[in-house]
């Protein structure tokens, strides 16, 4: 899948740029055509030719080096990549990009690149925590950014927490997603829900759940880029929308609803990977609900399950359901796919490190009706989408 494709790797100046020479020798393994920056922090721990040797190519350092030819090297190199990595990606150079500062050739190449760029950060826990560092990673990823996030463990500078730079199976999972299948669902209609519902007890208050939206986000973006017409029926969430995916806003399960309801009979596919609230106040209060008493109680009265009655009224849809257990994972999910009348369900256990709500990872089983399970391991939710997209491609058929 990366045969040929022209990936470039920068690499800044932290201690995990050991680690990244092994991406590179296992890039170039693939038949990439790979190529190195670096930043004079990063040639403090190790020098080009680590780089050299392992990509077969000269290393990029310096943004005024002018190249044979008297072409513009930042240039060359950023409308000359299918892909950019910068790994492991220093609180510095992810500042720099998030502020539009372009002062070296790393942050320059990225600042003229037009393809995909993952960043994985590597650094301190405390860096990593640091508030304006997650302010720009936002920032980044409401730009379309991707990333690797880093790793838990015990860190170069003694101490534990998250910090280390991913595992490198996690970032080559990330990149072959980067460029899986590209068009193999074209002509194929994918509605997606994806992020939680909010249901209102009063003006101010909701009940609501745990999810971020990036698994079903991670699932439309996948779709759109394997050439899917993709409307992605979204709860509430903070993620910027894939590009080329129609997104339907909704709030609450009643509009999720009413919204799926719209778009079923114009779709092959429906993946609901939303966490749907099973119940909601029976009434909303006009006003804030004043403080009285020492308890309280809401009643609640149940909501439409959408994926079950989507189940009863299919015609030529292949139906997908996810299931979030905390217990009993397999037989939970085999209940589920059952009474939903669903071709295919991804479970995973929500209480697994590395799995379901807000992260960037998620394990999975994949559940048929004939009683076949699939376990996958942990992987990135853009690595899994394309899983998941890999046994569509065959239940279409
Ligand atoms: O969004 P993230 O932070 O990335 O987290 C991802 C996730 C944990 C939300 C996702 O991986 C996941 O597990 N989604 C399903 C959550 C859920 O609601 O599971 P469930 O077992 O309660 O529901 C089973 C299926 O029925 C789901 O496909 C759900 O969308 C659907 N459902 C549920 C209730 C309801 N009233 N209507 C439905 O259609």
């Amino acid at each position: 899948m990366l045969a040929g494709k022209n990936i470039t790797v920068g690499v800044t100046g932290g201690i995990a740029v050991f680690k990244v020479a092994q991406l590179v020798s296992s890039l170039t393994a693939t038949g990439a055509a790979v190529r190195v920056m670096m930043t004079k922090s990063a040639r403090e721990f190790v020098t080009p030719l680590t780089f050299q040797t392992l990509s077969g190519r000269q290393v990029y350092t310096d943004l005024f080096e002018r190249p044979a030819g008297g072409s513009v090297q930042h240039i060359d190199l950023a409308s000359g990549s299918d892909l950019i990595i910068l790994a492991p990606a220093t609180a510095n150079i992810i500042g720099k990009i998030a502020g539009g500062i372009a002062d070296d050739l790393i942050s320059t190449v990225v600042m003229a690149a037009s393809c995909p760029v993952i960043i994985c950060p590597a650094m301190n826990v405390n860096m990593y925590n640091n508030r304006i560092v997650q302010r720009n990673l936002a920032i980044l990823g409401d730009q379309g950014y991707h990333f690797v996030e880093p790793g838990l463990g015990r860190l170069a500078c003694g101490t534990e927490g998250r910090g280390r730079l991913a595992e490198l199976e996690l970032i080559m999972d990330k990149i072959e997603a980067i460029f899986a299948n590209e068009g193999d669902l074209q002509g194929r209609s994918v509605m997606v829900t994806a992020g939680p519902t909010v249901e209102p007890v009063d003006p101010v208050r909701y009940l609501t759940n745990r999810s971020s939206g990036k698994m079903g986000y991670a699932v439309a973006d996948a779709a759109a880029r394997r050439g899917a017409r993709v409307v992605l029926i979204s709860g509430p969430v903070e993620l910027r929308p894939p590009a080329g995916v129609e997104v339907v806003p909704v709030q609450t399960a009643a509009e999720m609803h009413a919204a799926v309801l719209d778009n079923f009979s114009a779709v092959d596919v429906v993946i609901m990977s939303a966490a749907v609230a099973d119940y909601r106040p029976r009434n909303t209060a006009a006003q804030k609900i004043k403080k009285h008493g020492e308890t309280m109680t809401i009643e609640l009265e149940k909501n439409p399950d959408i994926l079950a009655e989507l189940g009863r009224i299919k015609k030529q849809q292949l139906l997908i359901g996810f299931a979030a257990e905390t217990e009993d994972l397999e037989r939970n999910a085999q209940k589920k796919v059952a009474a939903k009348n669903l071709e295919m369900l991804v479970a995973n256990d929500v209480t697994l490190p590395g799995a379901g709500f807000g992260t960037d990872t998620n394990i999975a089983k994949l559940i048929f009706p004939d009683g076949r399970i699939v376990s996958l391991p942990k992987m990135d939710k853009l690595a899994l989408a394309h899983r998941i997209l890999d046994e569509v491609l065959v239940l279409l058929k």
